[in-house]
């Protein structure tokens, strides 16, 4: 009985110090450092079709920190020029917990996958991490970036943002009878008009 309660103890103290071992440091991810992973590319020479890499392929939000952070799936957003840098927009129904997150940590990741990821990208856009275990039962690897930001291993390309600018949109505001719609559609869902969230493009980083 001493015998097994002995070797009980000591595999408890492996799985221990396992974990420990496996915590991931800012810019380290369970492998390799991200460095290593991703190399830094300046916003001017970033390559890819924003109409294709966020209309076609979709693309993962994520804010928080290492011990806690929420992505989410979206298809609507872009970048370019604004407030004389480099920046990206998204636009999220006001009822998405990422959004909560944005508030808090006022930075995320934008992050971009080849086709062989489609499943998990979909997967963050099926519930909310509000009410569901999304963040549990998804298949990537997170990884922390050098400024602490979470982003995911498997990505191609990541795009860290520091929040400039979170807005409502106003109903009144818009003209086309298309855009009348999808605010008021939004609106229906979360009592709320839509957030309209910039970033200032802090770094961009593609797969190495
Ligand atoms: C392909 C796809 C694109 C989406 N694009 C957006 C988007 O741009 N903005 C948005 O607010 N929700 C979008 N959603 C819905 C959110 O991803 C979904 O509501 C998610 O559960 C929100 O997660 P959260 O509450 O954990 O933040 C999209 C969903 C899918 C499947």
């Amino acid at each position: 009985m001493k015998k097994v309660i002995t070797i009980l103890f000591v595999a408890a103290l492996l799985v221990a110090s396992s974990r420990q071992a496996i915590a991931l440091e800012p810019g380290q991810t369970a492998d390799k450092p991200f460095v290593e992973l991703f190399e830094n590319v300046v916003p001017a020479t970033m390559t890819g079709n924003v109409f294709k890499l966020v209309g076609e392929d979709f693309m993962l939000i994520t804010s928080g920190t290492e011990a806690d952070f929420n992505t989410m799936t979206a298809g609507w957003g872009g970048w370019g020029v604004l407030f004389n840098a480099p920046t990206t927009w998204c636009m999220l129904r006001a009822n998405r917990y990422t959004l909560e997150y944005i508030r808090n940590t006022k930075t995320y990741t934008l992050t971009f996958f080849e086709d062989e990821y489609n499943d998990q990208v979909l997967h963050f856009g099926m519930a909310s991490g509000r009410n569901s275990d999304k963040m549990k039962t998804h298949r990537l690897t997170a990884v922390t970036t050098p400024l602490g930001n979470i982003a995911y291993k498997e990505a191609s390309l990541i795009i860290e943002c520091e929040l400039v600018q979170l807005t409502t949109i106003q109903p009144g505001d818009f003209y086309t009878e298309e855009a009348k719609a999808f605010v008021a559609s939004g609106y229906e869902e979360a009592k709320d008009y839509h957030k309209l969230v910039f970033g200032k493009i802090t770094n961009v980083w593609r797969k190495k």
